[in-house]
């Protein structure tokens, strides 16, 4: 039985989650092992009690075989003190280095690109997860003068940049793909350059199979929207992949349906939808639930239940090509009655 922890958060992300959990009971109710448990973490709970998430919580949350969260971010918090404590402090406790985001143009009238007719979008984004910019090294000093000093460290390690690329040709290698493409800033950042660049060069040379480039973040971002159908694979510091992982999700169809995966082989992954809460549209009912059911199909692939994943992309795909779509797609559904005809694909 695979257990999953089940944390919808904020915003949007308790609308989206609310539907991918359906799908996941659909699954159970035809007989797929699974359950879950859900938490509360989030701004709510933030606020009334002060405690974002604990040290044993994130322990606990050890003994599932995976979790699944939504979105966390509330403009009532204002530094987003809950967000990083949970998502990042999610992705932190159990080391999960690889985010795995990937961009497929599922159906070509989805993209904004004129180009989507003629040529396949299928990009795999492995974004370095626990380092750069993102390990909270740093400080304010003299705050709220005129001579503030603020500090964030950019952490580049021998361990974290090989442990990424390695991942990056392995996945590359297994699903057959022909390229992998380094983004740095090597330009600018020659230190953290270098060591990126050297480490690709070894890890790269014992998978002479897979082609391999590096080009710079800002050049890379141009030649997504230029030509997008020529990148595979693309491995990225943290905050690169971040950036691009929006920019990629953007030429597929948008936020609302671009799935991701924090993992660490051998420790329970973190699956959430690359959006955010989306303060904007929580509570109208009218996000977008195919992000996170495409989640749940990242999800299943990884507890090994990759014939169910299938089965859930395929019915994505269907609604997708019937229109059956919420508005940010052209569609005029709600959350509910989208997640409710997957689920009745499913069954
Ligand atoms: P966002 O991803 O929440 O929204 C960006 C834009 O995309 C908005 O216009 C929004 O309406 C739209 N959008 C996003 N998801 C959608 C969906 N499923 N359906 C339809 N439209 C959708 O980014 P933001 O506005 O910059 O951030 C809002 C909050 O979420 C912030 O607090 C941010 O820190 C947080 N955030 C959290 C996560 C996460 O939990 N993984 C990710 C990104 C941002
Ligand atoms: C994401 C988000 C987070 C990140 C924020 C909310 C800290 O943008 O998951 O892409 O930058 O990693
Ligand atoms: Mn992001």
């Amino acid at each position: 039985m695979a257990r999953i922890a089940v944390i919808p958060g904020d915003g949007i992300g308790v609308e989206v989650t609310r539907e991918a959990v359906r799908v996941l009971d659909t699954l159970a109710a035809r007989g797929v092992p699974l359950t879950h448990q859900t938490f509360d973490f989030g701004a709510e709970r933030y606020l009334r009690t002060g405690s974002a998430i604990t040290e044993d919580e994130l322990r606990g949350l050890g003994a599932f075989d995976a979790m699944f969260l939504g979105a966390i971010g509330d403009p009532r918090v204002p530094d987003h003190a809950h967000a990083r404590a949970i998502l990042l402090g999610i992705r932190f406790h159990f080391d999960l280095y690889i985010n795995l985001r990937p961009a497929r143009l599922i159906d070509a009238r989805l993209s904004p690109l004129r180009s989507a007719d003629a040529d396949p979008i299928d990009i795999v984004i492995f974004r370095e997860n626990t380092e750069g910019v993102y390990a909270g090294l740093g400080g304010r000093l003299r705050r709220d003068t005129p001579d503030e000093i603020a500090i964030e460290e950019d952490i580049n390690t021998y361990r974290g940049v090989e442990r990424i690329i390695r991942a990056a040709f392995k996945y590359a290698e297994r699903h057959g793909r022909r390229r992998v493409t380094l983004t740095d800033k090597a330009n600018a950042m020659p230190n953290a350059g270098a060591l990126w660049r050297r480490v690709f060069a070894e890890v790269g040379a014992a998978h002479p199979e897979v082609a391999r480039e590096a080009v710079y973040a800002d050049a890379l971002a141009l030649d997504l929207v230029r030509r997008p159908s020529r990148y595979d694979v693309i491995v990225a510091p943290n905050l690169f992949g971040d950036l691009l992982s929006d920019l990629a999700a953007a030429l597929v169809g948008g936020l609302g349906l671009a799935p991701s995966a924090n993992l660490h082989p051998g420790r329970p992954g973190l699956f959430e939808p690359v959006h955010g809460s989306a303060p904007d549209i929580a509570g109208q009912g009218v996000a977008n639930p195919l992000a996170a059911i495409l989640t749940t199909a990242l999800m299943l692939d990884e507890l090994g239940f990759a014939a169910e994943a299938e089965r859930v992309r395929h019915a994505v795909g269907t609604a997708l090509e019937r229109g059956e779509t919420t508005p940010d797609l052209g569609g005029s559904l709600g959350t509910e009655e989208t997640g409710a005809r997957i689920c009745a694909a499913l069954a």
